[in-house]
């Protein structure tokens, strides 16, 4: 029953954090979009007014005129629209996720077993949960120090862009060693997603309630409010893609639990801001293929860095497995959990939907299974400390 509980809530707070999600990254596209789109507005009354930029669109049936003012208006409206709760409603129930998912069961979960550093491998459950919020936290501290230090007045962006994009490195590496694959992934993007919601509520909103409060007290508003909001938004905008790849690669081990599956995900982030950068630039009537393509031919570097190597199913060629010494061996290793009713207490049904109770549901699931044990992804946590003889076995296995 506790397990039945637990997963759905899992499901509730998943639909929550991707309807959030979605709200919060199509305004933010939206308001890329639009302040890329601006063109200097027609009417002279209008540029008299201290509009600099305008938009025509046309959307559901109706026409809208979209106007910016160059510093702002000169009276404010009260009723001023605000965007904030998207990004936060989108960072709690994110958390909330990962605190039942991973958290929970943290030796499954986070402890990386094959770790190359000892110390990492032999994490003890509270150790590796302590370990991941550091590491949310940490990510947080470093990201917005260099974006203190390196542009405090925001004229040195191209340089800060490279120290974040090596930091982006640096956080893919160390997640790989200190977590396993798919919470890795996890985390990474968690880091990128922590800046993203924490740039709107440390800087972007309260900037943004200076400008207002300025304005109302009849005083100039401090630009750099303003140019460091749109500063830290324009980072926001080369996260989404990434962050939004590596949130749904918890679905695709080949990409997490590969060797240097560090290396395929920074090719992954890359792509994803490349990408997302030809669609900045597209806004502003710019259009430069050059940014996708170098985009695509990274996630055809990942496609080819992630491949699964062909030696294993070879070498084992010349005596192909048994069926018995097949179902043996997941009998052994797989079936406790991956049961129509598993004998493992933290499942109620199948995980991921895998039962193997029969040799037709083993016959059924011979590439995934191949696949996860080849990655070594499964047996989860190698808790039946299943032996890299024993992986071989089910690589050459042919039937
Ligand atoms: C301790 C319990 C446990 C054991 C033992 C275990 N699994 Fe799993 N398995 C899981 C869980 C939990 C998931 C879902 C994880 C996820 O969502 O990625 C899973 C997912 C899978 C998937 C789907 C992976 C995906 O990417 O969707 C396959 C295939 C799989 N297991 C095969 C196996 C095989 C083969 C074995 C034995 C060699 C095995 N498992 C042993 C718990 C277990």
């Amino acid at each position: 029953m506790q397990a039945y509980i637990i997963e759905f809530v899992n499901l509730l707070l998943r639909w929550l954090h991707v309807i959030a999600a979605i709200a919060w990254i199509g305004e933010s596209i939206y308001f890329v979009m639009l302040d890329n789109g601006l063109r200097t507005p027609k009417a002279a009354e209008d540029r008299e007014k201290g509009i600099f930029g305008e938009m025509w669109a046309v959307h559901g049936g109706g026409f809208y005129h979209n106007q910016k003012y160059a510093t702002a208006p000169a009276k404010l409206p009260n009723d001023l629209h605000w965007s904030f709760w998207k990004a936060y409603t989108t960072w709690l129930s994110g958390f909330a996720l990962f605190v039942i998912l991973y958290m929970v069961n943290p030796g499954f979960y986070l402890v990386n077993p094959d770790s190359n550093w000892a110390w990492a491998a032999n994490l003890t459950g509270w150790q590796a949960n302590l370990l991941a919020l550091g590491f949310l936290l940490g990510g947080w501290v470093v990201y917005n120090e260099l974006c203190k230090r390196i542009s405090p007045n925001m004229e040195r962006d191209g340089l800060l862009s490279i120290a974040v994009a090596v930091m982006m490195v640096v956080v893919a590496y160390l997640s790989t060693q200190m977590f396993t694959g798919r919470a890795a992934f996890l985390l990474t993007g968690a880091v990128m997603a922590t800046a993203m919601s924490a740039n709107v509520f440390f800087w972007i909103i309260p900037g943004q309630r200076r400008m207002v409060k300025a304005m109302k007290a009849g005083e100039a508003p401090n630009p750099l409010d303003g140019k460091r909001g749109k500063q830290r938004s324009v980072h926001n905008t080369y996260f989404t893609l990434p962050v939004v790849l590596l949130m749904v690669s918890n679905h695709y081990s080949f990409i997490y639990a590969h060797e240097l599956s560090w290396v395929v995900m920074v090719l992954f982030i890359f792509a994803g801001a490349l990408i997302r950068q030809f669609f900045v630039l597209m806004h502003a009537g710019k259009i430069q293929p050059a940014y996708p393509a170098v985009g695509v031919g990274l996630i055809l570097l990942a496609f080819w860095v992630a491949a699964p190597s062909p030696r294993a199913a070879v070498e084992g060629a010349g005596d192909a497995p048994t069926q018995a010494q097949v179902s043996g061996l997941i009998e052994q290793h797989c079936t406790q959990c991956h049961a129509r009713n598993p004998a493992h207490a933290g499942f109620s049904a199948p995980p991921a939907g895998y039962a193997f109770d029969s040799w037709e549901d083993i016959l059924g699931h011979k590439a995934s299974i191949q696949q996860v044990v080849a990655s070594r992804y499964m047996p989860l946590g190698n808790i039946t400390n299943m032996s890299d003889e024993e992986r071989d076995i089910i690589a050459a296995w042919e039937e």
